[in-house]
């Protein structure tokens, strides 16, 4: 791994920090500050991972192990590279053109940057939850159940079929389901028929979740998914995030550092340049970053 390549030092003194433009401090990147040790397989396994848009270099050999059945936050400056980060994880960056991963993302052991990648069923396992909601302009249930309909798995249910249950009622209950799991239903229980566009940015948001949740997902990456909703709707979605965690593994990025120390379990530190440069259990992060420049990053002297 190339430790160096962000390093800028003085002639005179090689150890003084270097301030740039951004009022960001030069150090050299040290590898023992992302080693975080956990229990059991890492869910996502990411190693050596560049992206580059055109001849824009957004990330830097980022290699992360992460756990299941947690919450990791992604911080760091704008530009820093953490939605493109959280893209790579299931392939979203395949639809920008001029977008080029390098390195290896393994979901359980496999990897799925190689040919033969089912990307329907890949985006299915790996779901994501985007800063703005978007709810399809369709009724509340449909657009729990529109997920699960694409991928044959109301209609084509054959244990339900032998179970003497009709797709519908199959359907009644997975949308009840995930609504109960995205924090949602005691609200809409009585017009699931409505056009989902009529609900809060709030309901909208937890609605996204369910719809994610619909699918059956194993990990699901969220971008900074309260940004856009008040205190008590973002208070909803933390809580939600936290019971999440007991089942799926969740990454979110997060431009709220409270919220990251809130709700995550380990936190992963970019910076300027799209290097990642800490990554620990969220409370070491916080309270005692190995890193100048992420400690004076949390504590707001840039970025
Ligand atoms: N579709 C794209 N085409 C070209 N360049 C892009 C594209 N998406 C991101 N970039 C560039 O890649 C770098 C990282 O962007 P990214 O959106 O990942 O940052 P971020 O950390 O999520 O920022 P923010 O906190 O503002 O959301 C930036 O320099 C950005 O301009
Ligand atoms: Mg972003």
């Amino acid at each position: 791994m190339s430790e160096t390549k962000s390093t800028i030092q003085t002639e005179s003194n090689p150890d003084r920090p270097v301030s740039t433009t951004t009022g960001e401090t030069e150090e050299e990147v040290r590898s023992e500050w992302r080693e975080y040790a956990f229990d059991g397989e890492p869910k996502l396994s990411v190693e050596n991972l560049d992206v580059y848009y055109g001849d824009d270099h957004a990330l830097r050999d980022v290699s992360i192990d992460i756990p299941e059945e947690s919450v990791t936050a992604l911080i760091g400056p704008s530009g820093c590279g953490k939605s493109t980060f959280l893209r790579c994880l299931n392939r979203m960056n395949d639809r920008i053109k001029s977008a080029r991963v390098d390195g290896s993302v393994e979901v359980d052991g496999e990897e799925i940057y190689q040919d033969g990648t089912n990307l329907v069923e890949l985006r299915k396992r790996v779901g994501m939850v985007f800063q703005n909601p978007n709810p399809f302009p369709k009724s509340i249930r449909d657009n729990v159940s529109y997920g699960p309909r694409k991928h044959g798995d109301i209609d084509t249910g054959v244990l339900a079929g032998l179970l003497g249950r009709s797709n519908e009622e199959r359907e009644a209950e997975l949308v009840e389901r995930s609504l109960k799991q995205a924090a949602l239903w005691d609200e809409v229980d009585d017009r699931l028929d409505d056009n989902a566009m009529g609900l809060s940015g709030g309901q909208q948001q937890r609605l996204c979740i369910a719809r994610c949740l619909a699918v059956d997902p194993e990990v699901i990456l969220m971008d900074e998914p309260a940004s856009a909703l008040d205190p008590i709707a973002t208070a909803k979605i933390e809580d939600l995030i936290d019971e999440l965690a007991q089942e799926y593994t969740v990454v979110i990025v997060t431009h709220n550092m409270q919220q990251a120390a809130r709700i995550s379990d380990q936190t992963a530190v970019f910076l300027t340049g799209g290097n990642l440069v800490e990554y620990g259990e969220t409370d070491q992060v916080f309270e005692n970053p190995e890193s100048q420049r992420v400690e004076d990053y949390i504590t707001g002297k840039f970025g």
